[in-house]
């Protein structure tokens, strides 16, 4: 008999609920809130009340698409952290009493080892690598390289030492006046745009690091300098911007990638997280990094998704590795 997980994605701004049968997905339903456009970034409680409206139904359409009856449920696997209090409790209590109502197991998922994890969904279509690889998570909440031994056994060899990458994308997109998140918008509009036009700071961090932050009050500084000489500046050069501040962030992660390859030696790379959707990282990686196998997610994989619950939810299950009713919710859970 295959194995039936409910997913359940509550971390930050997407309330997500998928069901998985073994490493297949039969439904991912992702409730996104617009409720933070305008604001620049998620509103924390914002966040959480829009989940309490929409754990109910979100799940109950996961289970309907997919086909299947609450009975045949074997297991739900929840995000127990990191990521905003508020929100990860919704999921959490929902998870924990629906575990009850059914009694059925409870599997606690780390929010990042899943972005890394979604590489094991099967879709029919990509190729699957071997332990060890290089992991890259790349989002909105984190920036960075594990050493992926096994499934549940990864050491992070770098990681930001301020914004993440997808801060980077949110917060100089706000500059140009974009609302968030400004990332898919910057990536669509590159595309129109020269990245040679203007250049930006690539900061020098120690060994497998990252920073973001100079990047960002280096951009903030230039466009308001020549909006003030030139007005209209951003409106007339809003394509370039956004290719050479992509250009930039893609180049800064490029060369730590490049450095962790030659450091560890491993030449397989799994990336994971909202920015591993962006098209110009996906072709300069692939096209320039030679002799390195390059794997992506599918793009419905890359951001907040419940699917990646279930999928590491099956993994733990077929490990027995349950969960407690009183585990809490962890905003900085560790992995
Ligand atoms: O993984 P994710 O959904 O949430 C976190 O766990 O943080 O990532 C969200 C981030 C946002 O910063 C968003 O702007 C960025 O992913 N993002 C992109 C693209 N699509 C989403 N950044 C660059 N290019 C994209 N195509
Ligand atoms: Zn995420």
């Amino acid at each position: 008999m295959p194995v039936t997980i409910l997913g359940i994605e509550s971390s930050c701004d997407e309330t997500s609920a998928a069901i998985t049968q073994d490493n297949k997905v039969l439904s991912n339903i992702i409730a996104n809130q617009t409720v933070h456009q305008n604001y620049g970034g998620v509103v924390p409680e914002l966040a959480s009340r829009a989940h309490q409206k929409n754990i109910v139904p979100v799940v109950q359409q996961a289970i309907d698409k997919a086909n299947i009856g609450k009975k045949d449920i074997d297991a739900i696997a929840y995000t127990r952290g990191p990521g905003l209090l508020g929100s990860l409790l919704v999921g959490g209590s929902f998870a924990k009493s629906l575990s009850i109502g059914l009694n059925i197991p409870l599997i606690e998922v780390h929010h990042m080892q899943a972005h890394i994890l979604s590489h094991f969904i099967h879709d029919g279509s990509n190729q699957k690598c071997d332990f060890p690889f290089l992991g890259v998570n790349i989002s909105g909440g984190h920036t960075q390289i594990i050493r992926c031994n096994d499934y549940f056994d990864m050491d992070i060899i770098g990681e930001t030492i301020d914004d993440s990458i997808g801060e980077a994308f949110d917060k100089c997109g706000k500059i140009l006046g974009l609302s968030y998140p400004a990332g898919p918008s910057i990536d669509k509009m590159s595309k129109k745009g020269n990245h040679k036009m203007f250049t930006f700071t690539i900061p020098k961090v120690e060994k497998l690091n990252f920073s973001f932050s100079g990047l960002k009050t280096n951009f903030k500084r230039f466009v308001e300098k020549q909006e003030k000489q030139e007005p209209g500046f951003v409106q007339r050069e809003k394509y370039n911007l956004c290719a050479s501040l992509q250009y930039t962030i893609s180049e800064i992660l490029y060369q730590k990638v490049e450095k962790a390859i030659k450091i560890t030696d491993v030449k397989d790379i799994v990336y994971g997280g909202g920015v591993s959707a962006n098209s110009m990282i996906r072709e300069r990686f692939k096209s320039n990094m030679k002799n390195v196998n390059h794997y992506f997610p599918r793009l419905e994989y890359t951001t907040d998704n419940a699917a990646m619950i279930a999928i590491v939810g099956y993994l733990k299950y077929k490990a027995k590795n349950f969960g407690m009713l009183n585990a809490v919710s962890d905003a900085k859970y560790k992995m």
